[in-house]
């Protein structure tokens, strides 16, 4: 590939000289006689400059004027300056000003010819290694694209799933309907008013929509009985929330529900079951599942009662507070009124 290089001085025998000399190395060489020139022949060429020669000393623009408005406007260009015979002091600011290197005049063939391919060599290597580094950057922003669209792919599927599980469970007792999705509505008004951080929030959600998934296993006569239980059938019952955790325990995705699904009839004064869980041994995420899915049963006709008033609810919770329910958790519930949800 052949290499372009832009000489810029204003004595018409420089600029032939060095022309003979780069393109006796098979160059291709273009010339201009000032920056005014420069600025027009890279306005349209720029693509092709492998390199720009630039004096210091011209009519017009200085050669440092130049260099400036070449570096902000065609920063891949690099730019050896030609200063004056021993003119070290001028040379030294154009490297400080980003001039890729110096060339004292009268420039010698061989000093011309080792520094143009030296700063062209170097500038191809800088321009390599940017480019592999933007590669890299976009490949790395297009996996974290797709990343998130996989993520947010599986968090619908797991929605999803989630939803169509506690549609089983309603179904399974016409009472319930509707009873998970209010349940987790309450229960994540509670987590927002909380400030929970938003995987709690997901555990809350996927936990209060699974949390009566063990009723799945309890024969319907029993669910929908109208007259009082038995014993035996009490016990069938209560045993929802282990059959429940049996459930999902080998469910990867639903191992975070646990906890919510297993003791969410526990009570503060660990009188509740399976475990008998007392206060705070009861995670934050269980009580709040526990008043919430308490409350909607409540306010919902059941098989063997009507709904209660929200009125009469309402006062159930205030009087089970610290007995079966976190009595911060109801105070909150009290203030945000979330019973009106
Ligand atoms: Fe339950």
């Amino acid at each position: 590939m052949t290499r372009h290089i832009v000489t810029t001085d204003d004595d018409p025998a420089i600029r032939k000289v060095l022309q003979i000399m780069l393109r006796k190395e098979g160059y291709h060489v273009s010339s201009c006689q000032d920056g005014e020139e420069l600025r027009n022949f890279l306005a349209s060429e720029a693509d092709s400059v492998d390199l720009i020669l630039l004096d210091i000393k011209m009519p017009g623009l200085s050669g440092f004027e130049v260099l400036e408005i070449v570096q902000r406007t065609h920063p891949r260009i690099p730019i050896v300056m030609l200063t004056a015979f021993n003119d070290l002091d001028t040379g030294m600011k154009a490297i400080r000003m980003g001039a890729a290197d110096y060339l004292a005049k009268p420039v010698r063939r061989e000093t011309l010819v080792s520094c143009v391919e030296r700063v062209i060599e170097k500038s191809d290597r800088k321009w390599d290694e940017e480019v592999r580094r933007n590669t890299f950057l976009s490949q790395q922003q297009k996996l974290e694209r797709e990343l998130q669209e996989a993520l947010t792919t599986l968090h619908h599927a797991t929605r999803a799933t989630l939803e169509a599980f506690s549609e089983t469970i309603e179904q399974k007792d016409a009472y319930t309907k509707g009873h998970c999705s209010r349940v987790r509505s309450i229960s994540i008004a509670m987590g927002k008013a909380l400030d929970l951080p938003e995987p709690l929030l997901q555990i809350i959600e996927g936990g209060s929509l699974l949390h009566d998934i063990g009723k799945i296993g309890i024969p319907e006569d029993i669910l929908n009985k109208t007259t009082p239980l038995t014993d035996r059938e009490m016990e069938i019952i209560k045993g929802h929330p282990e059959s429940g955790e049996r459930i999902v325990a080998p469910i990867e995705m639903f191992q975070a529900y646990r906890p919510i699904i297993r003791n969410h009839h526990e009570r503060m004064d660990g009188s509740g079951y399976p475990d008998g869980l007392v206060g705070e041994m009861i995670p934050l995420e269980v009580r709040i599942v526990s008043l919430a899915d308490a409350f909607d049963a409540m306010t919902t006709d059941r098989a063997y009662r009507p709904a209660l008033p929200t009125e009469i609810a309402v006062e159930e919770i205030k009087s089970c507070s610290g007995s079966q329910f976190d009595p911060d958790l109801v105070n909150l519930f009290l203030d945000r009124e979330l019973y009106s949800l």
